[in-house]
């Protein structure tokens, strides 16, 4: 059951995310799962503009790069502090350890931590090649939290964050496909030509690991926002 909302641009997006936001908040939510990148920015900025108070309420973020602490630009929960939290903060904030090396304790972890404070809305941003979180194509529907090696073809676009090659994260630590279909809502958004043919598949096409955002389709109750220009692959 995927509800599909076609947005003018990124700004018409943030302000349709808002709504959805702010509807799980008056039905009750407590836990929200958050994401990174460029597609959530817009729905953070109306949050920080609103009056919404969340300083009862937990968020749960997706990944984080293996090696990276709070205090670098790059780390997602340096994102995070910049574009939400310092502005909105929540009674508790989880984001992957990056500075735990021991993944198979970090991954325990987290599943505790998403074990403990169920999700009641996850935010999702959608790779080109229909991937979520850093669930890449080939990802089990059933993963929970685990260790990801980058694609080089990521390592080498991250590479410009960086003084030199070296110091661009190999792994992330990244919720799994499983931990995501057990939100009890979620929200995924995609502006942009280059996500259309990811949109499609995840919309229209087979459920497969393939295209993992194509697991969505399985899930209860999930709200797609989309601009022109990610529909346009839509039959
Ligand atoms: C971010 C994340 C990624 C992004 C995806 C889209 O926490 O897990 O899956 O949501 O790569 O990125 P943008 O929004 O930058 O196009």
């Amino acid at each position: 059951n995927m509800h599909v909302q076609i947005v003018k641009d990124q700004a018409a997006g943030g302000k349709a995310g808002f709504q959805i936001f702010q509807q799980a908040l008056t039905a009750g939510a407590k836990v929200l799962g958050l994401a990174t990148g460029s597609t959530p920015i817009s729905i953070y900025q109306q949050l920080v503009a609103s009056d919404l108070d969340f300083s009862q309420l937990t968020s749960v973020n997706l990944d984080e790069y293996v090696g990276l602490g709070p205090d670098h630009p790059q780390s997602y929960r340096y994102f995070m502090q910049q574009h939400l939290f310092n502005a909105k903060p929540f009674a508790h904030s989880y984001v992957p350890d990056g500075l735990n090396a021991d993944a198979a304790a970090e991954t325990k972890r987290y599943d505790d931590i998403i074990a403990a404070n169920p999700i009641d809305l996850q935010l999702l941003g959608l790779g080109r090649n229909g991937h979520v979180g850093f669930n890449e194509p080939g990802t089990d529907e059933h993963s929970t939290t685990h260790k990801v090696a980058l694609t080089q073809s990521t390592i080498d676009a991250n590479a410009r964050f960086f003084d030199n090659e070296d110091e661009v994260p190999r792994y992330a630590y990244s919720m799994g496909i499983g931990s995501i279909l057990q939100a009890k809502e979620i929200l995924i958004v995609a502006y942009g030509e280059a996500k259309a043919a990811a949109v499609a598949a995840m919309l229209q096409g087979p459920v497969t690991p393939d295209v993992p955002a194509s697991f969505l389709q399985t899930h209860p109750n999930v709200h797609v926002i989309l601009d022109e220009a990610a529909a346009s692959q839509l039959k």
